[in-house]
This record gives structure tokens, C-alpha cells and sequence, in this order.
């Protein structure tokens, strides 16, 4: 079975054809098409991502991404063909946000000129994320799955973290056979979060953060320090500078919620301190360095102590990071060392650096567990009946 998944939560517009062989936990994926535009670009001068510009930029990208993608995967082949009247009115009811963009038209001419692709299923990131960026991606896969006369299955963007950090690519396309109860630490620009899983698609969550998420929390860092948007990556860079030089701490930096007693996360007490610490100065370059790693160490140390702790009260055989965040070396090192003394029998997964930061190869794998346990008809009128309502976390 092929799978088309889209992903449109945040910055990223991405556009996947997945074949899956086998039935969820033990089928096979193969990646035939993979389509990703990122908006960073557009959103750098924000410092942040702007939900109105990303939805427009969604617009604007997702048929030229759908376009590559089954290109890639040899299903695009050209038949002219009318679209039915009824086809017609659907799309300009359903698109009716999006027709500024001229998406609506580019749809039409689109279906006008290639037949059916060899797609079973669509996946689509339903939640969570930005609403007006979940919107258009929602809509362009009902408007698809209307055409194609094909079903939709609604896909949490947080799972498809959990599934992208335990999806081997290098062995053979599988996911990693998980000894449960785990525990996932999803560090992304949106969310910080701890989950207990005590079996494929159960997610209880036990920790989360107060206020801002971890990556947030690099990005606003970063802006402070006059660094471009994401910011997570120059800080880490920085960061790593300022470790193999040894330059001494810069500021000393709070460890919030460390003593607790809970599960819980805050990050903005950690940015505020380096806003004082920064106090309106501009800083050097090796000032910078030791700043972004003082920052860094009180970031990640925060993170191994709340993990350690939900290891300990869960008992877990596993501990599966993802989100943007974990991209980031110093963390995969720090993580292994620190665990490695103190739950060494715990298995750890990471993601694969590319399916790291939002992509929808993860949407299409949660897409076929959601599929799997839901069976999709079932799914897919949940998000065709619901028309508008059925965003959710
Ligand atoms: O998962 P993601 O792509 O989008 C959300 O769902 O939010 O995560 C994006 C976040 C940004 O905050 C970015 O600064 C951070 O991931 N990030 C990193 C690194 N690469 C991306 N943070 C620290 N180190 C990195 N190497
Ligand atoms: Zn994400």
C-alpha cells in the first residue's frame, strides 16, 4: 500500500509517498517520494514563525511539493480529463481560505492533467500546531481524498516524532522492535514533553513544560544574541566552540524545576537570566561562545535530570527523544554519557539527523499505525464529517 502524507504544522510544507509493506509494528516503509519546503527563510526577519505568512506560504507550496513528491515516486503520469462539476464546487467550497493563493485553480488544473496516482491512504498532520497552517494542509488532503475518492487519516504531528526516532532507516525500514514501557522525550520549537508508553500507540503524558518549549527557548536565546532564526543550531555551533576552548562560564544560569519533585518543565526563567546577563551588552565572539554553552548546559541538564527521574518512576526498557531539538549533537552525547552511568540497561533511540526537525515521512508512519488501530474508514469520516472541528491535540 502507498501512503500520500502531508505535513503543514508549522514551517515546514512537506509531502511524502510512503509504500508499507506488512502490518503496523513490523511492516517495512520505503520512501519513494519525499518533497520538503522550508520556510525558514521567509520567517528569519520575524525571529519566529508568523502563522499567517505560514499559511499562505503553505498555500502557495503544497501542490509543487505533492508534484515532486509523486514524481519521484514514478506515480505522475499525465491524462487529460474533465473534472466532473460537482469536483469543481467541492474544491472552491472546501479551499474557500486558500483561493487568494490561487490555490483552488492550480488544484483543478492539476487534476485536469494527470490521472489517479497509485495511492491508498493519506495521512495528514491534524494537530498539534499552528491553526491556520494546520488548515491548509488539512483541507488539500480532504480535497484530494474527495477526488481520489480515497480515505483520510488525521495524524498528531507529537506522534510522528515518537515514530520518526524509532524508524531504522539504515538497517532495513523498519521501526525498532520497542521493549516496553517507554518513555519519549519530544523536545521541539513547540513542545516539551515527557510520555509514558506502555505499548504502541498509548501515550500517557507525565511531564510537560509551564511556559515555553526547549526550542523556543534556543530561539529566543539566539534573537537575544543577535543570532538568525531557528536559533538552535547557531547556539549549539556556539556552544561547542566555547566547550572545546574551555572559556570560562560566562554567567551562572538557573536549573528551573530541577528540585520540583515532578515531571515538569520551565524555560523562561533560563531565558530571562540570560537576558540579564546579556543586560543590553554587545558581546564578543568568545563572550557569545561561553554564553550559548553556559545556556546549553543549563538547558540540557535540566532535560537528562526530568528524564531520569520518569525512567526511575516508570521502570521503562526505553527512552525514545525527538522534535528539532534532538538534532542537536551535544545532546545525543550528553544523553548517552549521563544514562550510560545511570540506567544502563535502558536502550536509547534518537532520530535519524534527517528526520530530526518536521518532515512527512514521520506523518506517513503514524498515519499507518493510526490506520491500523482505528481501521481508516472509520478515521477518515472522523475528519470528513467533522468539516472544520476536528483540530485537536
Ligand atoms: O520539531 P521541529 O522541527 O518543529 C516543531 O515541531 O517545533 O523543531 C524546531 C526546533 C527549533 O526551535 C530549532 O531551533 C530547534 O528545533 N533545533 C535545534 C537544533 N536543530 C533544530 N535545537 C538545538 N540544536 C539543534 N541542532
Ligand atoms: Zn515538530
Amino acid at each position: 500500500m502507498n501512503i500520500l502524507s502531508i505535513e503543514t504544522s508549522c514551517d515546514e510544507t512537506a509531502v511524502s509517498i510512503v509504500k508499507v509493506d506488512g502490518q503496523f509494528p513490523d511492516a517495512s516503509y520505503e520512501v519513494l517520494g519525499d518533497a520538503l519546503h522550508s520556510q525558514i527563510d521567509i520567517h528569519a526577519e520575524y525571529g519566529g514563525v508568523f502563522p499567517a505568512l505560514a499559511k499562505r506560504e503553505h498555500a502557495k507550496k503544497l501542490i509543487p511539493m505533492l508534484t515532486k513528491a509523486l514524481e519521484q515516486a514514478e506515480l505522475l503520469h499525465e491524462e487529460a480529463s474533465e473534472l466532473p462539476q460537482e469536483h469543481v464546487e467541492m474544491l472552491h467550497e472546501l479551499l474557500v481560505h486558500e483561493s487568494e493563493s490561487g490555490m483552488t485553480e492550480e488544484l483543478i488544473t492539476f487534476f485536469q492533467t494527470y490521472e489517479k496516482p497509485d495511492v491508498e491512504l493519506i495521512a495528514v498532520t491534524s494537530g498539534p500546531g499552528l491553526e491556520p497552517a494546520l488548515w491548509v494542509g488539512v483541507n488539500f488532503a480532504k480535497a484530494l481524498a474527495e477526488v481520489w475518492n480515497i480515505h483520510v487519516v488525521p495524524v498528531n504531528h507529537m506522534e510522528g516524532h515518537v515514530l520518526a526516532s524509532i524508524f531504522d532507516v539504515e538497517e532495513d525500514d523498519k521501526l525498532v522492535q520497542v521493549g516496553f514501557p517507554a518513555v519519549s522525550l519530544l523536545i521541539s520549537g513547540g513542545h516539551t514533553e515527557l510520555l509514558r508508553m506502555d505499548n504502541w500507540g498509548t501515550y500517557e503524558k507525565i511531564g510537560q513544560t509551564k511556559d515555553d518549549a526547549v526550542g523556543e527557548a534556543f530561539d529566543k536565546v539566539a534573537r537575544m544574541m543577535g543570532l538568525p532564526y531557528p536559533g538552535g543550531p547557531e547556539i549549539s555551533r556556539l556552544a561547542k566552540l566555547g566547550r572545546t576552548a574551555n572559556l570560562p562560564e560566562y554567567a551562572a544560569l538557573p536549573r528551573p524545576m530541577l528540585h520540583s519533585g515532578d515531571l515538569h518543565f520551565s524555560f523562561s526563567g533560563l531565558k530571562t537570566a540570560v537576558r540579564y546577563a546579556i543586560d543590553g551588552k554587545e558581546l564578543g565572539e568568545t563572550d557569545m561562545q561561553a554564553l550559548a554553552r553556559d545556556f546549553e548546559d543549563a538547558a540540557v541538564e535540566v532535560l537528562i535530570k526530568k528524564t531520569q527521574k520518569a525512567l526511575d518512576e516508570t521502570g521503562a526498557q526505553t527512552l525514545i527523544i525527538g522534535g528539532g531539538v534532538s538534532a542537536s549533537e551535544f545532546i545525543r552525547q550528553s544523553f548517552h554519557a549521563h544514562l550510560l552511568e545511570s540506567h544502563p540497561d535502558v536502550e536509547i533511540y534518537f532520530p535519524n539527523p534527517g528526520l530530526s526537525t518536521d518532515n512527512s515521512i514521520m506523518i506517513a508512519l503514524s498515519g499507518h499505525a493510526r490506520s491500523a488501530n482505528a481501521s481508516n474508514p472509520a478515521a477518515a469520516r472522523l475528519i470528513k464529517a467533522d468539516g472544520n472541528r476536528n483540530i485537536a491535540e
